[in-house]
């Protein structure tokens, strides 16, 4: 239906004659003569429309309306002087020319549009409704462009590496540990539910042990979970897992990857390697698993300043194995109370029973103004200001406690402060990094017993390996690696356990049963006593590298059709109730409440 498209034509096409076919961008009408911008997926043409060549079309042409979706045919012309000033148009491709139209052929007509295309939308509800108009916006067809050369490279780089993909079901089965799952009913299993897959996790595993030795997958996982603008409850990953490696080999794969996708999406040149720091470095440094270190705010040790401090909140944290952390924002002292309370509640909501601070207003320690200031020494004053490194106009942020929840609460604290002082405002820097040496198990003091940090299928390091068979849990190493950029978790994974009795003593350090191993992990267990070859592997988010390749600030941006933050499909208005016959067909019953709303048939 057309010989080019809209973002095509250049002055060398001068004289064709072509033909085009999309979406009236916008419509103007100077003088009887009709100016069409027409739009497809590639970008714009200028169409003129003029009454001396047809005064049939160039009175059709000024009645058609945005969105409406024609087909034309003419000249392709060189853009004229008028009064002596060029009518080159620089901002767009095709802005050198335009078409003289000869023919019009409305194909559609549109409806006046909810919001216009072509503008700033505030409102994400209506944009989510209508998403198919959403995505005819230049910004969304690119991002669905960048999206796809994403998914493209990383299957031609990891074929190019021999590994085969491979999909996993999507009706599995519910396991315990990680986010809450989604549940089907079985109509043929009245009582029994598949579970969609959080991750392919032990498919991927179980393909190890059938021989596959390098699978990857761009796998659709569910989660049933608290929504964020870097979390959607279906989402997708690149999905890895290869036998015979080491975490090196891994690392490698996955930097070479990353690197052909932002070469290939947005011509950008990212080091060949990243900089391996371990997870209690990111931790004492930055508060983060996944820290930003695109701004400084590091987190400072002050546990020789206030060893003996008169303040109890300081001394009394150090005496009971905690530890007492600053971070100073510099030039940040003329933080608002608003601000410093906003500080103040974000730490509270970690776990802190407060925040200490110092607003450095002057040379003077009179100037000072702090909660904590009058019950310091002298000397400790002095000691902090050397360890700071403390001048006029910075703020001071304490935290004291238990090492995990100050690095927590002053890793929260560093970020809000960032962006209170726009510390990152036009920053184009992409900080990669791996975080090694996770902790391979967690003791949650809830419902007091052990967790896995990463999952129940990642390898404790060499030294630790006998321990874990032994029931020492505490400080056991995990052969797990995150990658990180820009402060976000870009992907994670692990070297796995491949051997029955391990993964029968970890799942005995998570509180698993003997019954529940058998029910829930009998054929992982299975696998692995039929000689299961050395594996291990990695997940990334392709959401969230093309929300960043994108330079966009939610995952919503690039997926089609996404959920809003309530979980819901605003456009096919999903979740939804279903018939009374359907819910008997699966032997489910809902509760009173929700009957009621049901119509029964
Ligand atoms: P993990 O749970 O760390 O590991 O997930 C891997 C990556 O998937 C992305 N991700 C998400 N993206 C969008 N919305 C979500 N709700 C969401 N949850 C996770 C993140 C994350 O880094 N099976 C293991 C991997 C392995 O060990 O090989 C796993 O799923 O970018
Ligand atoms: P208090 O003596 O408890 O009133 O605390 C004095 C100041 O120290 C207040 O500004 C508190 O917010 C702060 N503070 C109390 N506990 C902590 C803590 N664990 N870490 C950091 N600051 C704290």
């Amino acid at each position: 239906m057309r010989t080019h498209h809209c973002n095509e034509l250049q002055s060398s096409d001068i004289g064709k004659t072509v033909t085009l076919i999309g979406w009236v961008n916008s419509n103007r009408d100077h003088g009887g003569v009709a100016f069409i911008d027409l739009r497809d997926r590639e970008g714009l043409t200028q169409c003129v429309f003029r009454p001396e060549i047809s005064p049939k079309i160039a009175e059709l042409a000024k009645s058609l309306r945005h969105e409406d979706v024609i087909q034309i045919t003419g000249t392709v012309a060189e853009r004229p002087e008028v009064d002596g000033n060029s009518t080159i148009n620089a901002d767009i491709a095709t802005g050198n020319i335009e078409i003289s139209a000869t023919e019009l052929i409305i194909k559609n007509k549109s409806e006046v549009l909810p919001f216009q295309l072509d503008k700033e939308i505030n409102n994400e509800d209506m944009r989510l409704k209508y998403r198919f108009l959403d995505l005819r916006r230049p910004v969304m067809a690119r991002n669905m462009k960048l999206r796809h050369r994403i998914t493209k490279t990383t299957r031609d780089v990891l074929d190019e590496d021999g590994f085969l993909e491979i999909e996993t079901p999507i009706l599995s089965k519910s396991t315990p540990e990680g986010a809450r799952d989604f549940l089907v009913p079985s109509r043929m299993h009245p009582g029994n539910f598949y579970a969609l897959p959080q991750a392919p996790q032990q498919y991927k595993q179980l393909l190890m042990c059938g021989g596959i030795e390098k699978y990857f997958q761009i796998a659709r996982c569910f989660r049933d979970e608290d929504l964020r603008a870097d979390r959607q409850p279906e989402f997708t990953q690149i999905d890895i897992e290869a036998s015979f490696v080491n975490e090196d080999d891994i690392i490698n794969l996955v930097e070479k990857l990353i690197g052909r996708v932002f070469k290939e999406s947005i011509n950008a040149d990212i080091p060949a390697s990243f900089e391996r720091i371990s997870y209690f470095e990111a931790m004492n440094n930055f508060g983060s698993d996944k820290p930003d270190r695109r701004f400084g705010l590091n987190l400072t040790d002050l546990a020789d300043v206030f060893a003996n401090s008169e303040f109890k909140v300081f001394s009394g944290a150090l005496k009971s194995g905690g530890c007492v952390k600053a971070i100073n924002a510099k030039g940040f002292s003329g933080a608002s109370v608003g601000q410093i309370d906003k500080l103040e509640k974000a730490a509270k909501e970690a776990g802190a029973r407060g925040l200490a601070y110092i607003q450095v207003r002057g040379e003077d320690i009179s100037e000072w103004r702090s909660p904590i200031v009058k019950f310091l020494a002298p000397a400790e004053l002095e000691g902090l200001k050397e360890a700071m490194n403390i001048e006029v106009g910075d703020l001071i942020l304490f935290g004291a406690g238990d090492w995990d929840t100050v690095c927590d609460v002053l890793g929260r604290v560093r970020l809000m402060c960032a962006e209170f002082q726009n510390l990152l405002e036009g920053n184009t820097d992409l900080d990669f990094l791996w975080v090694t040496e996770f902790p391979l198990l967690a003791y949650n003091e809830e419902d007091a017993r052990w967790h896995a940090v990463h999952h129940p299928f990642t390898r404790p390091i060499p030294e630790d390996e006998a321990k874990l068979i032994a029931g020492e849990y505490e400080g056991l190493r995990a052969q797990a690696y995150d990658v990180v950029l820009n402060g976000y978790e870009l992907g994670g994974g692990s070297i796995r356990i491949h051997e029955a009795p391990l993964q029968d003593a970890m799942f005995t350090a998570l509180g698993v049963t003997a019954e529940e191993k058998q029910t829930m992990f009998g054929h992982i267990l299975d696998a692995f006593s039929f000689g299961a070859p050395p594996h291990g592997g990695l997940a990334l988010g392709l959401d969230r590298i093309a929300m960043l390749v994108c330079g966009s600030d939610s995952i919503r941006e690039v997926i089609a059709f996404p959920k809003n933050n309530r979980g819901s499909d605003l456009m096919s208005q999903s979740p939804a109730e279903v018939d009374f016959k359907q819910l008997r067909e699966l032997y489910l019953k809902t509760t009173k409440k929700q009957e009621k709303n049901t119509k029964e048939s």
